[in-house]
């Protein structure tokens, strides 16, 4: 069959389906409300009982560290050391965002150290950032006018020639944003190589650099033998570059996605910084549902059984992603060229689909006139600009398998059809 009369047959097909008006969302990483149910016993964990393993009691301010429990298990789950750990309230992207914040304005070790003091005569202070990643990591750096430099990944992790050779030509260069784990949105776990490279980087970068260690996905798993992430911390630790690495991740995607903890760690004398400048605006986190998550996961063993229990209902969901991918797109060119690549996480919340260069657009446009909803294109690039306009962020986790079903078969017609526009 020509080009041209399979693009009109398919056409037709997107008419029918578009007479169903289907209202269907592909777009943010959230949990399905079945994984917020597996946590439902964090309602009534405490039973009245409100004291701490010190004795502290939780209702009460203060504790700007967290409480004791939850350092523990925040150090095990961040493979650091207690005393290199703060916990947090409900969200990590907060303590990023806070992060980032104290490091411009206030300075990481008093205010001499203030990023804000190397942007003079109009320069702007700049971070790196391995593309595609996380969108709202960029609107961080967006929202204080900090510039952001697109560096390019591959299996193996962000090009640490280009990170390097970056940080040796230009002391502006503040931070680099990473989820090193099963990233978002392409999946990628850093290889041992490149986690050793960021050890170093401390060395090269100029005046209080830091590195955004979002491992937001640590025990996030899809498959049987799961991929080890190497210890930034302590490989940083035994660099003498401990300082250069903040670690963060949350229970956001292990218990309840609003209403999580939050963790980071580093230099115990960051950490000291850090929760000084907190105590600014807080007179504490929420320690009681820090102890309320202690008593529900009790521990790593908790956790990993909990997570078990996670993949249950998320694998079956990427898996028909997958099949859609597979059996829609597999073996089908266009003037012989393959349609489009997608990746098959092992863990995490996303599928990275890549279209031929130029169709992201285009894909997302048609998909959204038939009722099925995608992350916009651009949307995992700094400044929402995806130079090759290829990249569309596909996220299981919320629908329905019957939703995913009528989404995806949507999804491969609008690919093949912007394919096939192009190409004629
Ligand atoms: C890489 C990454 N970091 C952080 C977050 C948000 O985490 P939290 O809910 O702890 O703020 C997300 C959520 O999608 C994420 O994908």
């Amino acid at each position: 069959m020509s080009n041209a009369s399979r693009l009109q047959e398919l056409n037709q097909r997107l008419e029918e389906i578009k007479q169903q008006q289907l209202s269907l969302d592909l777009t943010r990483g959230k949990p399905a409300t079945a994984q917020l149910d597996l946590c439902n016993g964090l309602d009534g964990a405490l039973q009245g009982d409100y004291r701490c393993a010190d004795g502290t009691d939780s209702r009460n301010y203060g504790g700007g560290l967290g409480i004791p429990e939850a350092r523990e298990f925040a150090a095990e789950y961040l493979d650091a050391k207690v005393s290199q750990v703060m916990v947090g309230g409900n969200s990590s992207l907060q303590l990023m965002y806070q992060y980032v914040v104290h490091a411009y304005l206030n300075g990481v070790s008093g205010p001499e150290s203030a990023w804000v003091n190397d942007a003079s005569n109009g320069e702007r202070i700049k971070f790196l950032c391995p593309a595609p990643g996380y969108d709202r990591h960029f609107s961080v750096c967006e929202s204080l006018g900090i510039e952001m430099i697109p560096v390019t990944m591959d299996e193996n992790g962000p090009d640490m020639d280009q990170v390097e050779s970056l940080l040796k030509s230009d002391p502006l260069i503040k931070g680099i944003w990473c989820v090193p784990k099963y990233a978002n949105p392409n999946g990628i776990v850093y290889s041992d190589e490149v986690v050793a490279r960021f050890a170093r980087l401390g060395k090269i970068a100029g005046a209080n650099f830091r590195i955004m260690w979002d491992n937001a996905y640590a025990e996030h798993h899809l498959a049987d033998n799961p991929p080890e992430l190497a210890n930034l911390l302590a490989l940083s630790e035994a660099e003498g570059t401990a300082a250069n690495a903040i670690i963060i991740g949350s229970t956001s995607k292990i218990t309840f996605a609003g209403a999580g903890i939050s963790f980071i760690a580093s230099a115990e004398e960051n950490i000291k910084n850090f929760v000084a400048y907190l105590g600014i605006s807080t007179i504490g986190p929420d320690k009681v549902n820090q102890l309320r998550h202690m008593r529900f996961i009790k521990n790593m063993d908790g956790l990993r059984e909990l997570m078990q229990s996670h993949r249950n209902i998320l694998q079956p969901k990427f898996e028909l992603v997958l099949k859609h991918l597979d059996e829609g797109l597999g073996d089908k060119t266009v003037n012989g060229k393959a349609i489009g690549t997608w990746t098959r996480p092992q863990g995490g919340y996303f599928i990275l689909f890549d279209t031929q260069p130029g169709l992201a657009t285009r894909v997302i446009e048609l998909c959204a006139d038939a009722g099925v909803k995608l992350t916009p294109a651009g949307s995992t690039w700094p400044y929402k600009k995806d130079p090759a306009n290829t990249n569309i962020r596909l996220a299981p986790s919320f629908p329905s398998l019957e939703e995913i079903d009528a989404a995806m078969q949507v999804f491969v017609l609008c690919v093949e059809i912007a394919t096939l526009e192009q190409a004629a």
